[in-house]
């Protein structure tokens, strides 16, 4: 399963970089709205950073204003993918992109028949947000379930991004699943890592490797 970083933070992203585990990142407005640089500066110091899809999202509501909008980020770096609302207006977007082959992602994604008809407009990810569903008590794997065998009876290509993760079990149930990618932010990609009787362990091993050199 590939992992992106759920983050338009410059720190995080070069701290997730170096871990070696990073494929690609995805932003939101929300999520620009926290940094202070003018965000054309930021995708394009992410997209230095990393070489796979970085996922820049349009605010038009609109298909011309989307594909617009579109073509300008794209400008900035080949690797940026345009992240589309999942409403009508967004699948002409998503169809007109993916006929200029320029990656798309389908976000605000939160049912299988959104998810199926983003597929056939040509979407490269759908972003199906379980954070969310879980937030209004559906269980948002549930829904990654579904688009996964919908995906495989009809043999669409578009990947199955995992958006909203909130915990380390939606990246493991993600991970048995099957789904193409996860993206996570920082502080759970931290989390992933983290086990008591990994600490416990190790700080064993460098207390009786003391008493070895003593000895
Ligand atoms: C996905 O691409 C979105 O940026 C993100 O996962 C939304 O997560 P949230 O529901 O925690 O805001």
């Amino acid at each position: 399963m590939k992992i992106f970083i759920d983050t338009a933070n410059l720190d995080e992203i070069k701290e997730a970089v170096s871990m070696g585990v990073i494929d690609g990142v995805t932003t939101n407005p929300s999520l620009m709205a926290k940094e202070k640089m003018p965000y054309r500066e930021i995708l394009k110091e992410i997209c230095r950073l990393v070489k796979g899809p970085v996922s820049a999202e349009v605010v038009a509501v609109d298909a011309e204003g989307m594909v617009k909008e579109a073509m300008d980020l794209h400008s900035i770096a080949d690797n940026i993918t345009i992240k589309i609302p999942t409403i009508k207006e967004g699948l002409k977007a998503i169809k007109t992109l993916s006929e200029r082959n320029i990656m798309t992602n389908a976000t605000l994604c939160f049912s299988p028949s959104q998810a199926l008809l983003v597929a056939k407009a040509g979407a490269t990810f759908v972003s199906p947000f379980v954070g969310r569903l879980d937030d209004i008590s559906q269980n948002g794997m549930d829904l990654i379930g579904q688009i996964i065998q919908i995906y495989g009876n009809y043999g669409f290509n578009t990947e199955v991004l995992v958006a909203s993760v909130r915990n380390p079990l939606h990246v493991v149930q993600a991970a048995i699943m099957g789904a193409d990618v996860a993206t996570i932010p920082f502080k759970v990609i931290d989390q992933l890592m983290k086990h008591p009787l990994t600490d416990i362990g190790l700080q064993k091993f460098l207390e009786d490797w003391q008493k070895v050199n003593k000895g």
